[in-house]
């Protein structure tokens, strides 16, 4: 069945995603249903992917939190430009989002950062995402370090911790559709709207 409305004009990507979000959460088994692949592209061109979670939605953009000196990092330093995909296969949907990055403020990261586990708090100061690492052990000793440091009081957020946002520039939505005649709606910002199409599957 589709559920996308090709008559509305004006389609709120933010609010379609949000719904989209609701029904993984409910209609699907899935762990993490704001699981999403973040594309990026580092300094030399060249592209790499990984899964990060969505944090925050809203009409600025899509938000994910992380290690700022990680590969990723490093690519969105020499490449503002990123794009998200979220797929849910039971649900046979799949949203698109292509926009520019930017750091989130460190008030937003500090205010994530609370709501973490201790051990996640830990964990953010004694790994060094994407660095390689001679052995576990290494990294269990620096857990070590870093549990003993902070004994007793409050782990505060590192520098390099921290979330970016893409911003919407666009949202594509796709639903699968009997007969392979899917539908694919794509919402564009155009002078402080949205402006929606169809695309051909
Ligand atoms: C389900 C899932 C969720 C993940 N969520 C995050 C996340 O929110 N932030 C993050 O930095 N890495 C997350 N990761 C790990 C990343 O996929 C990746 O391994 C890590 O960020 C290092 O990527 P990089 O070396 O390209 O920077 C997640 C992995 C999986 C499988």
């Amino acid at each position: 069945m589709s559920t996308l409305d090709f008559d509305n004009q004006a389609t709120d990507p933010v609010e379609l995603l949000h719904t989209w979000l609701e029904d993984a959460k409910v209609r699907t088994n899935l762990p993490n249903p704001n699981a999403m692949t973040l594309a990026t592209v580092d300094q030399d061109g060249r592209p790499s992917a990984r899964i990060v979670l969505l944090r925050g939605l809203d009409e600025r953009g899509a938000v994910f939190f992380t290690n700022y000196a990680s590969r990723k990092g490093r690519a969105l330093d020499a490449h503002r430009n990123a794009a998200l995909v979220i797929h849910w296969d039971e649900l046979e949907r799949q949203v698109r989002i292509e926009g520019r990055v930017s750091r989130v403020s460190g008030e937003e990261s500090d205010a994530y950062w609370s709501t973490r586990a201790r051990e996640s708090r830990i964990g953010a100061w004694a790994s060094r995402q994407s660095e390689i690492l001679e052995d576990k052990a290494a990294l269990e000793a620096e857990i070590e370090r870093y549990t003993r440091e902070f004994e007793g009081g409050e782990v505060p957020r590192p520098e390099h911790w921290g979330g970016y946002r893409v911003s919407l520039d666009q949202v594509e939505f796709w639903e699968g559709q009997p007969a392979r005649i899917h539908d694919r709606l794509v919402c564009q910002r155009v002078n402080d709207r949205w402006e929606t199409c169809r695309l051909s599957p």
